[in-house]
């Protein structure tokens, strides 16, 4: 028997996003964390979804991405699953499930597509983890890699600033980018680097390049959600563009509602039975 989707939308696939690439059509990427954003997410047209490992720092409040565990980020991929009908839906291995060594990032990998339902993981690194890409990828798991500020490995870098500026960095990173997609990663993560940089390596690799602060020139652009809702406030990088305020309509909202309930204005009759 066969098992058909309920939707009449074309799911977004890995193969999907390489023909945008070929026709130069940009792809357009946002984080979700849970059921009800990846469902509004999802409903308004977004190519692919990223149930990144940010939720460590949105969702949970931790001050770096490096606490989320593994069973954290599959529950929170579970969720976003359960809503999305048409984007590809792609989560972050978290630190420390797939850098010890590649059996370890098989068998992460795995657990995520196999108990979230998830269409592909993403792995932050270059030639240090080819390894493990390799390994992931001939299970038959699609991978999206991440250079340029790699948050995972913040304590190495000391900071969150531009990556890639001095010239060994930026040919270690299009070297990275093309180890990447010689493994067979479908995609790539450019983070916090020159424009200039960024359009170079989206023209040496035949692979998307999705860009979050890395200028106009690649295949397409990723944003955390929260940031760009405005619902973090303190997080206001040169590279973010704000779409809405939600922190100030809520807090609105929930002022208004808690003047109703204090004034007994809330429930009235028509509210009540
Ligand atoms: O975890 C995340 O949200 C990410 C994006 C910043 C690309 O990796």
């Amino acid at each position: 028997m066969s098992v058909h989707q309920s939707t009449h939308l074309k799911r977004i696939t890995t193969h999907i996003l390489q023909e945008m690439k070929k026709r130069k059509e940009k792809i357009s990427m946002l984080t979700a964390y849970d059921f009800s954003m990846a469902g509004i997410v999802d409903a308004a047209g977004i190519d692919m979804i990223l149930v990144g490992d940010s939720a460590s720092n949105v969702m949970a409040g931790h001050e770096t991405t490096l606490p989320i565990t593994l069973d954290q980020m599959i529950y929170h991929a579970t969720a976003v699953v359960r809503a999305v009908e048409r984007a590809l839906v792609v989560v972050d291995i978290p630190f420390g499930s797939y850098q010890g060594n590649s059996s370890e990032a098989l068998r992460s990998a795995i657990r995520i597509m196999k108990e979230s339902g998830a269409h592909a993981v993403k792995v932050e690194g270059g030639a240090e983890i080819r390894e493990s890409v390799v390994r992931i990828l001939s299970a038959g798991v699609p991978v999206m890699g991440h250079l340029g500020l790699t948050p995972q490995s913040i304590y190495k870098f000391g900071t969150y600033t531009v990556r890639a500026r001095e010239k060994e960095e930026a040919g270690k990173l299009l070297e990275d980018a093309k180890i990447l997609e010689e493994c067979g990663c479908f995609a790539l993560v450019l983070e916090k680097i020159p424009a200039q940089l960024a359009r170079r390596v989206a023209e040496a690799v035949t692979i998307p390049v999705i860009g979050i602060g890395a200028g106009p020139d690649v295949d397409g652009q990723v944003l955390v959600l929260h940031d760009m809702l405005g619902i973090t406030q303190e997080f206001k990088p040169r590279f973010l563009r704000q779409y809405a305020d939600i922190r100030n309509t809520m807090l609105e909202a929930v002022g208004k509602y808690i003047q109703d309930v204090k004034s007994a204005d809330f429930p009235n009759e028509k509210e009540s039975y």
